[in-house]
């Protein structure tokens, strides 16, 4: 198994980051750009592994789609216009993909076996299908059909109304998605606001959709136009370094052109709340996907307790907010965060396992975790898990540990973030 040694002594972290684009942002954007006919352009496209299975996926589906770095032009036939591919569409290690697809294959008109890679094919798939059966889907596989691989023939699907059980953007989106071609009006109510970027991409090509607090309306049989999509730089991939500038004594980063949707922005609040000094410059672009400049500059931390609603807003955070916890003085409680058990690994367990390893105060609990910091981290061997976050979070900690971090399996880290090394060795003054 590959792995990779970070050391640092006494790094200092200094200068601009422009983050590479939102995953998921991105994959929404090949989505509806390939559910609609004619031509639609995406600049700023994260070039990450599960983005680049979204775009494979279209093009087995009959959809041209270019892409040079992070400018993609697709070309579509429309939904209508898809052929059945030749062979499995495989969604990587992405739940985005897979979820996501789930809900637009189930009302098209083509036949597809949908895969993934063995972290992605033991994440459980029911949660999407579930709603999507009582919209008519006709989705098969192994048992109660909750793992990959998976078969949807694509039909007819009849509007639903729908309570949801989880807090979850994946999910809903799946059942938007499904609504979109469905017969009448599907009302969906949420358990707790989730990221809202299909609601708001699915507006920008011209569909009617309607929300109101948590109730979300959308009438189906609704034919989408075409249009150019700029992805702001992802919010989950600027927080590792976020952190790391709060952290470390005399650090200073801007960072650029950083997504700054409400339904994301809950890692600058609990900054904020931790004592760090974090400040939002020139936001823009209100009606599309908001962006803007976030200065970060170390501070001295505190702990503070995580939960409830907050939790959907920085669900991807929570790793890189577990190890700022480790270096913020007092306790630092993480709950209602069980969702975190089944993403790209059972990330309590995962987070847990290796912080302590390098030596920090950390509790496991059902729903979350409860850190008592300040500690001093020392070195260690750390396991990615296949999780890009865990992998990030490791070479993060060797920021401030004292003595190399040896990461293993790092290579994960493309999922999202393919030059995170680069980076990290530019903010530290390395190249
Ligand atoms: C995502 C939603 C979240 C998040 C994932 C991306 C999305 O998952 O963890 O990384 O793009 O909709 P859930 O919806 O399962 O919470």
């Amino acid at each position: 198994m590959e792995t990779k040694t970070v050391e640092f002594s006494n790094p200092v972290l200094h200068g601009k980051l422009k983050v590479p684009g939102d995953k998921s942002i991105s994959h929404r954007a090949v989505m509806l750009g390939s559910i609609a006919s004619g031509q639609t352009n995406i600049s700023g496209f994260l070039p990450g592994e599960d983005c680049l299975c979204t775009i494979d996926i279209f093009w087995k589906l009959g959809v041209t789609i270019d892409r040079e770095g992070d400018q993609v032009t697709i070309n579509s036939p429309g939904i209508e216009g898809w052929k059945s591919p030749d062979g499995p569409l495989y969604a990587g290690n992405s739940g985005t993909t897979a979820r996501l697809m789930l809900g637009i294959l189930a009302g098209s008109n083509v036949k597809s076996v949908m895969t993934g890679d063995s972290y992605l094919s033991k994440r459980p798939m029911r949660r999407v299908i579930g709603p999507l059966e009582k919209m008519g889907a006709c989705i098969t596989g192994e048992g109660d059909a909750d793992r990959l691989p998976l078969t949807i023939v694509g039909r007819q699907l009849k509007c639903i109304d729908y309570e949801m059980p989880i807090a979850s953007a994946q999910v809903k989106s799946g059942i938007l998605f499904g609504a979109l071609q469905a017969e009448g009006e599907t009302r969906i109510v949420e358990k707790s606001g989730s990221r809202d970027h299909t609601e708001r991409m699915l507006r920008q090509f011209g569909a009617q959709i309607e929300t109101n607090d948590r109730e979300i309306r959308i009438t189906g049989k609704q034919v989408l136009t075409s249009c150019d999509v700029i992805v702001p730089g992802d919010i989950s991939s600027a927080a590792f370094f976020m952190a790391a500038a709060a952290m470390l004594p005399e650090s200073e980063v801007s960072f650029v052109n950083v997504g700054l949707n409400p339904s994301r922005t809950g890692m600058i609040d609990v900054m904020n709340q931790m004592g760090a000094t974090v400040e939002i410059v020139d936001q823009k672009g209100e009606n599309g996907e908001p962006y803007g400049t976030v200065n970060v500059k170390s501070a001295s931390l505190h702990g503070i307790e995580i939960g409830g609603d907050m939790i959907p807003r920085l669900i991807d955070e929570l790793p890189i907010i577990a190890l700022m916890a480790t270096q913020a003085a007092g306790k630092t409680v993480i709950k209602d965060a069980e969702e975190l058990r089944v993403k790209e690994t059972d990330r309590i367990a995962a987070v847990t396992s290796e912080l302590k390893k390098l030596g920090a105060s950390v509790e496991e609990t059902e729903d979350g975790m409860i850190i008592t910091g300040p500690t001093k981290l020392s070195g260690a061997t750390l396991q990615s898990y296949g999780d890009h976050r865990i992998g990030m979070m490791s070479a993060i900690a060797a920021l401030v540990a004292e003595g190399p971090i040896q990461i293993e399996d790092p290579s994960c880290i493309a999922v999202s973030y393919p030059n995170f090394f680069d980076d990290l060795y530019r903010l530290t003054g390395r190249s």
